[in-house]
């Protein structure tokens, strides 16, 4: 790091002001913006807020005045060998932190300066970010992974204004052949979606929730897999496509029930039982390859017996809210077998050396590792790299559509063409996303 380093207030994908950071070395000049979620877990690292009258509370200004003031002034004294990679710098900072959530210098503040120096590393290296970071999990990929991309077609949950309850209905183009075939696939899928929704339900209903999925007037599951299985069916692409559901259960859990009605006046209450055999139910009845957060982040008993006792077969059970890309929650899942699948975001705890640490660890158990973006997004493409790097076979960045989401899509684009062009080894993860990191 050569120069200070700069921090801006800047905006997210809902308008709510985010951390830019700008590091400077002598290879350049390098940036990142930090993401953030709505649909938060109560384990994640804690993003600062500058609360009072502007912007509603949710400035961060005291994020950006703690890079600037204190991350940047130390980490230019220190004068880190960059070529030694990003180890080092993440450590410092979460000693400078302090805290055991980062609650005290922030883990947006921390973030932005993370992800800037991973891409001001790669640079030093000489190596593309997603090559750098593998060499930081300590591979070195001699076959690269293109992962499959879940497209969040259908929003529900907090984010959106209808009444359904369940987060994200995804489509994953398994069946296709490259990247760029799935996300064509993808996208013909979303826009016949787009016509169906019209037909049935008129124009009014074709507006998107926060992750570029509509949100039509519905609230049965069996409505959102319906719709999809028909926009599948008529964009031509039946048997091709598999589906992924978010639920996202933490949010309608309270009081030892699943409330799949807590959007509306009209409660609609599970219990955990119940909510399984909804869950097995759509299994049998769709496509589906994964699910994300069935249960919520405590309710450890109902995510042993889904995961352990009435295991579905070939179903990736991924945990979100539930491990918080957090080590101790990881082992603590690992003891009760409640998953096989880690949601990787890099935000919930707040520096990429942890998230490669908590990826590697998912690997050592045997489990599959999900890259993921959050809802309140920056057109940051950082992720597609990090799947990429990671050889995880698989991530989710919301639908085919929002400048935010669709700057991912084109990364990856990006680099499967720059793969090609490099003559190294490389495919796209298919019908194997989930075991792609161990071919
Ligand atoms: P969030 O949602 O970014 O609002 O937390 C994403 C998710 O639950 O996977
Ligand atoms: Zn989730």
């Amino acid at each position: 790091v050569s120069e200070p380093v700069m921090s801006f207030q800047r905006l997210d994908s809902r308008g709510k002001p985010t951390v830019q950071v700008e590091v400077e070395t002598k290879d350049g000049k390098f940036r990142a913006l930090v993401p953030s979620g709505a649909s938060k877990g109560d384990y994640e690292a804690i993003e600062l807020r500058d609360g009072g009258e502007a912007y509603g509370g949710a400035g961060v200004q005291k994020a950006v005045q703690n890079v600037q003031e204190t991350i940047g002034p130390a980490l230019l004294e220190k004068q880190y060998d960059l070529e030694m990679g990003l180890k080092e710098i993440d450590s410092f900072m979460i000693k400078l932190d302090g805290s055991s959530d980062k609650s005290h210098l922030g883990a947006n503040a921390i973030l932005g300066v993370s992800m800037a120096c991973a891409r001001a590393c790669a640079a030093a290296k000489k190596l593309p970010l997603y090559d750098f970071l593998a060499s930081e999990l300590q591979s070195s990929p001699k076959h690269h992974i293109v992962p499959v991309p879940f497209f969040n077609v259908l929003n529900g949950g907090v984010h959106s204004g209808n009444t359904m309850a369940f987060q994200e209905f995804m489509i994953a183009p398994t069946g296709a052949n490259s990247i760029t075939q799935g996300i064509q696939w993808a996208t013909e899928v979303y826009q016949t979606l787009r016509s169906i929704i019209i037909k049935k339900f008129g124009t009014a209903a074709i507006g998107i929730g926060d992750e570029g999925g509509f949100a039509p007037p519905i609230t049965q599951p069996t409505e959102a897999l319906d719709l999809i299985m028909s926009a599948i069916k008529g964009a031509g692409h039946e048997g091709k496509i598999n589906i992924g559901i978010d639920p996202a259960s933490s949010e309608f859990f309270g009081d030892g029930h699943y409330d799949l009605g807590f959007k509306s006046n009209k409660p609609s209450k599970l219990s955990s039982t119940e909510l399984a055999d909804l869950y097995r139910s759509l299994v049998d009845k769709y496509p589906i390859v994964l699910l994300e957060d069935p249960f919520a982040q405590d309710d450890w008993e109902s995510w042993k017996f889904f995961h352990v006792v009435s295991k579905i077969d070939n179903i990736e059970v991924v945990g979100d809210d539930l491990l918080a890309t957090n080590l101790i929650r990881i082992e603590k899942a690992a003891e009760v077998d409640a998953c096989d699948s880690l949601l990787l975001k890099v935000n919930q705890i707040g520096t990429v050396s942890e998230s490669l640490a908590a990826t590697k660890r998912a690997y050592e158990l045997g489990w599959v590792v999900f890259v993921s973006h959050r809802s309140g997004e920056t057109t940051d493409d950082f992720i597609a790299d990090l799947a990429v790097g990671i050889g995880c076979g698989h991530l989710k960045a919301g639908a085919p559509c929002r400048g935010e989401r669709v700057a991912k899509y084109n990364r990856l684009m990006d680099i499967e063409e720059e793969l090609q062009a490099r003559k190294v080894g490389s495919s796209y993860a298919g019908e194997s996303f989930r075991y792609a990191y161990s071919q």
